[in-house]
């Protein structure tokens, strides 16, 4: 995303420490998903997770998690959480 879109921050955050060359452009936040986002609302023109919410965390984590996402969404802007089908 970086590559296309070199003029565009992008944030990753997870459990584990980030990879160790990352790119210009790229910032990473450690946290866990079930305290919440640590950004404020309203933050990202787009927000994206991809095998988290699947393979890291309860089912029941969903449901605090995917508000979440959706709060630190800019309205009208998107939020892809593939995988996600109800
Ligand atoms: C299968 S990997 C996917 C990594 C990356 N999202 C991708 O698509 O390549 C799942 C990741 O979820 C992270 N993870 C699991 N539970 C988490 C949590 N509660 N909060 C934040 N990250 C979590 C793990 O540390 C792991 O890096």
């Amino acid at each position: 995303m970086i590559r296309e879109f070199p003029q565009t921050l992008v944030v990753g955050l997870d459990l584990r420490p980030s990879k160790s060359m990352a790119p210009p452009g790229y910032g990473f936040v450690r946290a866990n998903v079930l305290d919440g986002l640590p950004f404020r609302d309203s933050s990202f023109d787009f927000t994206y997770q991809r095998l988290v919410l699947v393979t890291g965390i309860p089912p029941h984590g969903w449901t605090a998690a995917l508000p979440e996402l959706v709060r630190v969404t800019k309205p009208g802007s998107r939020s892809w959480t593939p995988g996600a089908t109800s």
